[in-house]
């Protein structure tokens, strides 16, 4: 697939088939993944396929998703929202639980952080946060050159979830990723429209 068609087709999916992924595929889109730029030139990134529902099943109950969504609490939370941006959770918010049980894959993604979180206070702090993202973005494109789809989770309980994949204690959770290919009725939410003329500045703001 060609470079910008890739750009154009990518798109968050929560719904996937049940086909199998070929192995080759997954290795290569994470090797896709591993050419991203890296602050420090380590690319200290590590990553977990979690095939066993059982630890599917923790990880979902460590973050403590709720069986099912109240639509109408949602609706009243997300009421002040710009439209396409609510339209995304009312969509997204019901489906995190079956999408991180029932995606054929589930990647998740660890890296080293230079500095802890926490104690973070400027963006240089976070270059390996953002390293990683580089990472997680060509993992996305590579997905998508693969005629598959996913969806970035983070996780708010990172320390419970650190524990039930026996993850060290100084490494940290970029994101989970489940992946597979697109179901066929799968919802791809309008996305809001950008004008990059009007984020486009010259020498100043
Ligand atoms: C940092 C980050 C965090 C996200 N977290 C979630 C999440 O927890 N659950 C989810 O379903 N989607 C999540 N998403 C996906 C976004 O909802 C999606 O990228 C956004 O709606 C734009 O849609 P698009 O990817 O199809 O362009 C996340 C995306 C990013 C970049």
């Amino acid at each position: 697939m060609e470079f910008y068609e890739v750009i154009k087709k990518r798109r968050t999916i929560r719904n996937f088939s049940d086909e199998k992924i070929p192995e080759e595929k997954i290795l290569k889109v994470l090797n896709a993944g591993i050419k991203a730029p890296t602050y420090n030139h380590l690319r200290e990134w590590e990553f977990i396929l979690v095939k066993d529902i059982d630890l599917r099943i923790k990880i979902v109950n460590a973050e403590g998703i709720p069986e099912s969504a109240d639509m109408e609490q949602l609706e009243q939370s997300f009421s002040n929202l710009d439209s396409t941006a609510k339209q995304m959770y009312l969509d997204a918010i019901p489906k995190q639980k079956s999408m991180l049980l029932k995606s054929p894959e589930l990647l998740v993604i660890v890296f080293k952080p230079k500095t802890i979180v926490e104690k973070s206070k400027s963006v240089y702090d976070l270059n390996c946060l953002s390293s990683v993202w580089c990472c997680i973005e060509n993992i996305l494109l590579a997905l998508t050159a693969e005629n598959l789809c996913g969806v970035t989770y983070i996780p708010q309980k990172s320390e419970k979830i650190k524990e039930v994949l026996n993850i060290p204690r100084q490494l940290e959770i970029a994101a989970i990723i489940p992946f597979g290919y697109k179901l066929k009725d799968a919802a791809v939410l309008p996305q809001k429209k950008i004008l990059l003329e009007e984020k486009l500045h010259f020498n100043k703001w």
